[in-house]
């Protein structure tokens, strides 16, 4: 964030408590519902990452978004509905291979984009001709939806650039004094946001993978691609947002993908060699502090690979996010062991990846962003 977006946050701070909902009873659903339609931002549980809710019919309200995100203003919203049904008023025509995507995956984690009609603001779209739509797969979520009535924008719930809220008090961090409310609803399955897709006649193109993968669109529509942009990283991807620096931790990160052992290896290898440029060259005495502690995010086969070569926990922070052939538990844990080594106050990371299979891909298209894009391939 620059030194304005930053003064424009802080006065937000100063004016607003942020209240906490938990288990929220129907009349608590239909306040909120009633807040989000005059204009104030609630936070939302979703089945990917938490979404800070506004009205989608309102430009002032998106305004609000942006400022308590620090959004680049270009970086359009998607509308999220309770329903397929409820997407009719705001596209110019629902493509039949719109609605074989809806019949098929939602409600779920895909985001469909369509040439919108004259309801949609601008400031939904940021000025495309498309609306991103989205019909959360969430029981809180839906009900909420239902009682505001009219399509909810919501991005992610994190101030831009930083790691995805999976958590409300993840939102909490990132929000607290710049919004109405968070409804807390614990963590979110899936913990990577939806896939976004662009859709023509008979074919669609992934702007962002996520948790609705390619093989899986390939079940129902003939043709799917990602978006050549976004594999190339060469001209500006069609989804605005994924020309940004995205979900970085607070400290520089390296990713490595292949073998287990081979990972296991190049950890250990780097582990030396920045002991190594640690050493004092005078005395020949390791210089390193507390404050030069590292983060390691391994999957349990490659943390018992390392077994005593990590064990020293002063130096190392060590999250074991998942078994390195699942997939879905890493997804799952990625976000909030970004946002654990920032608590941690690690100085850097070394990450091991996963290969780009499945859900895989939207894996590292997120850990590719966190280590700005410097993945080590063993
Ligand atoms: O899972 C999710 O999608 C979460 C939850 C809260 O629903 N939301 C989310 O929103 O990730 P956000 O704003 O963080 O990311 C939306 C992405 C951005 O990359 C944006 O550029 C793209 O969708 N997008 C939105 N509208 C678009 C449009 N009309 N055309 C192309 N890309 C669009
Ligand atoms: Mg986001």
């Amino acid at each position: 964030m620059d030194k304005e977006q930053l003064n424009s946050s802080a006065q937000i701070k100063s004016d607003i408590i942020t209240q906490v909902v938990q288990e929220p009873s129907r009349g608590m659903l239909i306040q909120l519902g009633a807040a989000i339609r005059n204009g104030k931002l609630v936070a939302i549980p979703t089945e990917t990452v938490y979404g800070l809710g506004a009205n989608g019919l309102d430009p002032e309200a998106m305004d609000r978004i942006y400022a308590a995100k620090g959004r680049p203003s270009d970086n359009p919203l998607i509308l999220h509905v309770p329903d397929a049904e409820s997407i009719k008023p705001l596209v110019l025509e629902v493509t039949k291979t719109a609605q074989k995507l809806m019949d098929a995956f939602w409600p779920g984690p895909l985001t469909i984009t369509l040439p919108k009609s004259d309801l949609v603001p601008d400031r939904a779209t940021g000025g495309l001709p498309r609306v991103a739509l989205r019909c959360p797969d969430h029981a809180i979520c839906h009900e909420l939806l239902v009682a505001v009535g009219v399509p909810v924008a919501a991005p992610s719930a994190n101030i831009s650039g930083r790691p995805s809220p999976t958590t409300a008090e993840d939102v909490y961090h990132d929000m607290n004094g710049r919004i109405e409310y968070i409804l807390d609803d614990g963590p979110c399955t899936i913990g990577v946001e939806s896939t976004v897709v662009e859709v023509h006649d008979d074919a669609v193109t992934i702007l962002r993978p996520g948790g609705i993968t390619k093989e899986m669109l390939e079940t129902v529509v003939a043709h799917v691609d990602y978006d050549p942009n976004l594999v190339t990283g060469k001209t500006v991807p069609k989804a605005p947002g994924m020309k940004y620096k995205h979900y970085a931790p607070d400290s520089p990160m390296i990713t490595f993908v292949g073998d287990d052992r081979n990972v296991a290896e190049a950890i250990k290898q780097s582990l030396i060699e920045s002991d190594t440029s640690l050493l004092d060259t005078q005395t020949k005495h390791s210089i390193r502090t507390v404050q030069s502690k590292i983060g390691l995010l391994l999957s349990q086969e490659v943390f018992e690979l390392l077994g005593s070569d990590i064990t020293d926990d002063k130096q190392y922070y060590c999250i074991v996010y998942g078994s390195s052939l699942d997939y879905v538990a890493l997804a799952h844990s990625f976000y909030k062991s970004l946002l654990l080594f920032n608590e941690a106050g690690v100085t850097r990371i070394l990450a091991q990846g996963v290969l780009s299979d499945g859900i895989g891909v939207a894996i590292m298209n997120r850990m590719e962003k966190a280590s700005n894009k410097h993945v080590i391939y063993v």
